[in-house]
């Protein structure tokens, strides 16, 4: 069956086609197209997502990105070009969520289609076995399985004892990982999204070997006997430091290195520590990691450390690290195929900003 996928629960505009076939745990999929509108350059000045401004972009762009996709899909002429269309209602900012929903449900109107709501951490979770591409397969997966998801607004460690069964073990108990990178960024006066300024700085003091720090930050919670974390300290601390080395204007670009490589060595250990200890306590076989901070480079070696020989890892490909909308379509036809194909009434569906896995 071809699916046409929609999301927008933050900045980015994403739509896509998927043909997707197969049971939940064979399922293969063929990408038609795949396409996001960034709206970065429209947030810039306001130094992260203006919610109100995110909408207009989400629905100025979504008419262009779906023409653009159809074409690609060469479904343009089509009267009804897919079969079901899956769309994000939560988590995330409700207000841009509604655009894409409302978005799916007129289009569900004019092609007589369902609409399967999809759960974006799921979507993230599930971006592991996507390509931007061509096709893939769901592989052969053991259980239990680990998923950290790391994104703006999310940390947090789900474990699958049976496949597509999720109990959330530990998650941060004030802001987001994502979140701590793009404020410490704001702090060091770099641009919105800091998290890949904050690891190019840092990647570089380690390819130049200058890894030892001058500085040292708190790893909060990193010994406490529970999988949560804390990053607003962390945050908290930076903002301090810089203070008392006399404020940004005093500080220079081999200073604000050193404080963003301490910073992400700082944050990344909490992930890696918590991941260690859950993998050990429940006897993990795979572990997920996903989001948009699962782009970071020191990230992904640190869990290659921890899982070589252990446990099978599993990284999304770059281009489906950040929010898109083709892991909204894996986790969709995963979900419509689970409930037998059965779908809530169109009209019922709404944004749920707070929504959990
Ligand atoms: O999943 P995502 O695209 O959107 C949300 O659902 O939140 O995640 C965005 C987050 C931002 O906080 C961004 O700074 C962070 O992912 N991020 C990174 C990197 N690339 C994106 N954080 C650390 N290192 C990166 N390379
Ligand atoms: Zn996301």
């Amino acid at each position: 069956m071809k699916i046409l996928n929609i999301e927008t629960s933050c900045d980015d505009t994403g739509i896509s086609i998927l043909e997707a076939k197969d049971g939940i745990k064979n399922a293969s999929f063929k990408v038609l197209a795949n396409n996001v509108s960034s709206q970065i350059d429209v947030h810039i000045p306001y130094g992260g997502v203006y919610p109100a401004l995110a909408k207009r972009e989400h629905t100025k762009n979504l008419p262009f990105v779906l023409e653009k996709t159809l074409k690609e899909s060469k479904l343009e002429k089509k009267e009804k070009p897919v079969d079901a269309i899956t769309v994000t209602y939560g988590p995330g900012l409700e207000i841009t969520l509604w655009t894409g929903i409302v978005f799916a449900q007129e289009l569900s109107k004019k092609w007589n289609v369902p609409v399967i709501p999809v759960n974006h951490m799921e979507g993230h979770l599930f971006s592991v076995f996507g390509k931007g591409k061509g096709k893939f397969k769901i592989p052969a997966i053991k259980t239990p399985i680990l998923s950290l998801l790391v994104s703006g607004g999310h940390t947090e460690l789900i474990l699958m004892k049976k496949w597509m069964q999720y109990e959330r073990i530990g998650q941060t108990v004030d802001d987001a990982v994502g979140e701590a990178f793009d404020k410490v960024a704001r702090i060091l006066g770099l641009p919105y999204p800091g998290g890949p300024q904050i690891s190019k700085f840092a990647d570089t003091q380690r390819e130049k070997k200058e890894i030892n720090s001058p500085f040292s930050l708190p790893r909060p919670m990193l010994y406490t006997k529970n999988f949560d974390f804390s990053y607003s300290g962390l945050k908290t601390a930076v903002l301090y430091l810089v203070r008392d080395l006399g404020g940004l204007k005093k500080i220079n670009e081999k200073t604000k290195a050193q404080i963003a490589l301490e910073f992400e060595n700082a944050a990344i250990e909490c992930l890696i520590y918590k991941t260690k200890k859950a993998i050990e306590k429940y006897k993990i076989k795979t572990l997920i990691v996903a989001g948009g901070v699962s782009a970071n480079n020191h990230l992904k070696k640190e869990m290659q450390k921890i899982s070589k020989g252990k446990v099978k890892l599993f990284f999304p490909p770059k281009e489906l690290t950040g929010d898109n909308s083709l892991m909204i379509g894996i986790a969709g036809y995963l979900n419509y195929i689970k409930n037998k194909k059965k779908t809530p009434k169109p009209n019922s569906i709404k944004a749920t900003g707070n929504l959990r896995l």
